[in-house]
């Protein structure tokens, strides 16, 4: 017993020490156990891409409603959804969307006004006068209908060239306007609605290179000029091919050094279990460490409606199971996984954390801190749940008693439980996947 407790320890910590960057523990006890919770309690908020033609589907919704505190209309807010036909508007579906969040509390990210894509074949045929006109009056347009309403807007999308020349890329309106109109865009949405952040938009640009730095100067010159811009968005679409630059927390720094928010707008991450999730822990955390990085969205709910489905870039899988990355993400922001408060005799209460420490092909170690609340505990119960055909191989540093169906584990510390106030433990366990590599069910703590 003592040789395989010894072990198991080893494995632990050598798992501790391969999560260093993804793992951060919750350490109060009411942590929360939504991303958009987690986040906001970090004074961040937690979105996704909505497409409003899913919302009417029940696990979509119940999983934007539940772990989403900010949305952004994936296609719908854009030129060719809204004005298809010059001066003819049509907010239905984005309407959906704005009024989805709002009945929520969630946030809105407009999205976008100025791009060159999704662009209807109209504006490109017009001269000089009349597409400053018709770009002025979109802009116009629609930030007056959602006026109150969005948080920040995309005023300008994807406006350089990809590559290491720094330039603008060819649209219509760089072509026929030049350079001003970026400004112009940015002068009349502030006209239109004071009360918006102003977003630039890019992607490519989330480490430092050519692009990145033609955006940072534009920024800079903006800033300097007294152009109104607030914040910048950085896509964030990262698979093995364009994975997470080591510098992405100092790029997010030096452009919140210039004065601007910095947003992560459209994060999606292709790949699967841990390398996945050690992936968007790095966001995560580098969102953290930047005080000016307001929030994180992901590019939709699900991997089943992500726009490319299968490189299952998302949090939640296309059944809607939470992934590893889920994981990783929640315990970044200081959430809990499903465990949370119980309580106890004689106001003892205590809070029980997940965290994955370490993954394999076929299994993965989780582990629990257990936390007294504000009062001394002589000892504490945490359940937990594993998906069958997942079973609990081995546990550490606990006590557990099991349910006849093997799947439920009560866990109980291992002789003597007292913690003082504020005090906390670990136990560990072995999951063996099967297959299956969703997380455990961390049952409330219960304190006595
Ligand atoms: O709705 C029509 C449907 O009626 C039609 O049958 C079908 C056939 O092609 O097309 C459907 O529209 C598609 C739309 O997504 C909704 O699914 C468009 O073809 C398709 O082009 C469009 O793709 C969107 C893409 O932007 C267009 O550029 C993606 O959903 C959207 O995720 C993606 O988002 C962009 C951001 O706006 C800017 N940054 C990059 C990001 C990823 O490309």
């Amino acid at each position: 017993m003592r040789t395989r407790i010894r072990r198991a320890l080893v494995v632990t910590t050598a798992g501790v020490l391969g999560a260093v960057g993804v793992l951060s523990l919750a350490g109060t006890a009411n942590a929360a156990s939504t991303l958009g919770a987690s986040a906001a309690a970090k004074g961040r908020y937690f979105g996704t891409a909505v497409a409003a033609n899913h919302l009417g589907e029940a696990q979509y919704a119940s999983t934007l409603d539940t772990e989403f505190n900010a949305v952004t209309p994936e296609n719908e807010m854009k030129w060719d959804a809204v004005e298809a036909t010059r001066n003819s508007f049509n907010y239905g579906p984005a309407d959906q969307i704005v009024s989805h969040a709002q009945g929520k509390g969630m946030k809105v990210r407009g999205h976008t006004l100025v791009w060159y894509s999704q662009l209807p074949g109209w504006v490109g045929g017009l001269g000089t006068d009349d597409l400053r006109s018709a770009m002025n009056n979109h802009i116009t347009q629609v930030m007056t209908h959602y006026k109150g309403k969005i948080y920040a807007w995309d005023v300008v999308n994807e406006a350089f060239q990809d590559g290491s020349s720094g330039a603008r890329r060819s649209s219509p309106f760089q072509d026929k306007l030049g350079n001003g109109y970026i400004e112009e865009a940015f002068r009349t949405a502030r006209a239109a609605d004071s009360g918006a952040k102003l977003c630039y938009n890019d992607y490519n640009t989330d480490g430092q290179n050519a692009k990145s730095n033609a955006v940072y100067s534009m920024v800079k010159d903006f800033k300097q000029r007294g152009v109104p811009i607030d914040c910048v968005g950085f896509q964030s679409h990262f698979n093995s091919a364009s994975p997470v630059p080591s510098d992405y927390q100092a790029n997010l720094q030096r452009f919140a050094d210039l004065g601007v928010d910095v947003q992560i707008t459209e994060l999606d991450i292709e790949g699967s279990g841990s390398a996945q999730a050690t992936s968007y822990g790095k966001v995560v955390n580098a969102c953290l460490a930047v005080s000016r990085c307001a929030g994180i969205t992901v590019w939709g709910v699900t991997d089943k409606y992500s726009w490319r489905s299968s490189g299952t870039p998302l949090l939640f899988d296309s059944n809607y199971s939470k992934k590893p990355a889920y994981d990783t993400v929640l315990s970044a922001l200081g959430g809990t996984s499903g465990g949370g408060s119980g309580g106890g005799t004689g106001g003892a209460t205590c809070t029980a954390t997940y965290t994955r420490t370490d993954t394999w092909s076929d299994r993965f170690n989780g582990q629990v801190t257990v936390k007294a609340g504000s009062s001394a505990i002589t000892g504490w119960t945490v359940p937990v749940t594993v998906t069958s055909p997942q079973r609990i191989s081995t546990t550490w540093n606990g006590s557990p008693t099991w349910d006849g169906s093997g799947n439920v584990m009560t866990m109980k510390p291992n002789g003597n439980g007292s913690l003082a106030a504020g005090a906390s433990t670990t136990f560990g366990f072995t999951v063996m996947t099967d297959g299956n590599t969703s997380a455990p069910t961390i049952g409330a703590c219960t304190a006595s």
